[in-house]
């Protein structure tokens, strides 16, 4: 693997928020470069999630549900997960009770079709809670 070139900059900032970061740096144990690279990163991930539909992401969307089998919701789930196959690359099946169900879904692939996914989950009235937790990882 080629090696990355690095460059220095310096930027202006209150000297507060310098104190705080550099606190937490300490407190986690990462160097103010480690952790301002990291922090870089994350906010350029977190533009590209809300403005590059075609960029590919991964991820995971958390659905709870109540599993009971006269309502057809795990036939319907069990649909769209095939629909969905190109981008639910694992599924984890957690029964958390009697009646509840959590499943993971781990995602890879373009943004706008993960974000499909998520919106067919949101609109069944039947899941109790959907969470998404996406990440840009090319
Ligand atoms: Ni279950």
């Amino acid at each position: 693997m080629e090696k990355e070139k690095y460059q220095r900059f310096s930027v202006s900032l209150p000297e507060d928020l310098r104190k705080e970061f550099d606190s937490v740096c300490e407190k986690i144990g990462m160097s103010r470069s480690d952790a301002i690279r990291k922090a870089m990163r994350d906010y350029i991930g977190e533009y590209r999630l809300a403005h590059e539909d075609k960029s590919l992401s991964s991820g995971s969307i958390t659905i709870i549900l109540n599993h009971d089998e006269r309502s057809g919701l795990m036939d319907d789930i069990t649909d769209l997960e095939h629909d969905y196959h190109e981008i639910i690359q694992s599924t984890l099946h957690v029964h958390l009770d009697h009646d509840n169900c959590l499943i993971v879904h781990a995602v890879k692939g373009p943004i706008s079709e993960i974000e499909k996914l998520f919106q067919e989950f949101l609109k069944r009235p039947e899941i109790k809670l959907v969470k998404k937790n996406m990440m840009i990882t090319e």
